[in-house]
């Protein structure tokens, strides 16, 4: 079995499972309100997309952030800590990057699951379980790669301990240059945007560098429209 990475979900690539991540601060929050008993997620792309969706469904808490802070409008924000208990059944989630990480993922890999530092364990152990290889998809910055999800992908071939392209071989050497997940994430352009655009969201980067603490498998089940729904089914 193989593991390959891609850093941005621009970069060509596919497998039969894809992992994405975008651990600061996207697929935290996924992991941590589906965890919590949310029942799904939709991810819209885009804030109106969003609004419209609420709109349709008559129901669901919005979410989401630009420039690291809540959505004018919206009920909570990003940070996995606002999605310790659920306020209702649907979580309709709008991000920067994340979107269209799984949405990149959607198109080019057979099943896709939910990776955070949080989940690490179980999403590594599920994939495992499916014995087909495997495409980590990194939601990056804004079309550039970035040190968080690169940390994490890394993880990930460390932990599957199958044959790694260059791309997977560089993520888990580059693993073992921090002390820990912490460290690099306060090295990283998306620790540093969080830190710059919302001082006060410093305790979201400890939060999502604990590793394995929730035993959830957050999978994609279906495309609506654009907006992509994942639960734990
Ligand atoms: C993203 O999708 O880029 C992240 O959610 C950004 C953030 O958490 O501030």
């Amino acid at each position: 079995m193989h593991v390959d990475v891609v850093f941005t979900p621009d970069e060509a690539g596919s497998a039969p499972t894809g992992i994405v991540i975008d651990v600061i601060r996207a697929t935290s929050t996924i992991c941590q309100a589906l965890a919590a008993g949310y029942e799904r997620v939709l991810c819209a792309a885009e804030v109106e997309e969003a609004r419209a969706l609420r709109e349709a469904l008559g129901e669901g808490v919005l979410g989401g952030e630009r420039a690291a802070v809540r959505i004018p409008g919206f009920d909570l924000g990003n940070s996995p800590r606002e999605y310790l208990e659920p306020v209702g059944g649907t979580l309709i989630l709008s991000t920067t990057n994340g979107t269209r990480a799984v949405v990149s993922a959607a198109s080019r890999c057979e099943r896709v699951l939910i990776a955070s530092l949080l989940n690490l364990s179980a999403v590594v152990e599920d994939a495992r379980g499916h014995g087909d290889d495997v495409l980590v998809v990194c939601a990056g910055v804004q079309g550039t790669p970035n040190l968080d999800d690169t940390f994490v992908a890394g993880r990930i071939a460390q932990l599957l301990g199958w044959e790694r392209t260059d791309a997977a071989e560089a993520s888990a050497r580059l693993v073992t240059t921090w002390s820990g997940a912490e460290e690099a994430f306060r090295a990283s352009r998306s620790g540093r945007n969080l830190l710059e655009n919302a001082p006060e969201l410093e305790p979201d980067l400890p939060f999502c560098a604990r590793e394995s603490v929730l035993d959830v498998v957050p999978r994609l089940v279906a495309m609506r429209d654009r907006a992509a729904e994942i639960s734990l089914r």
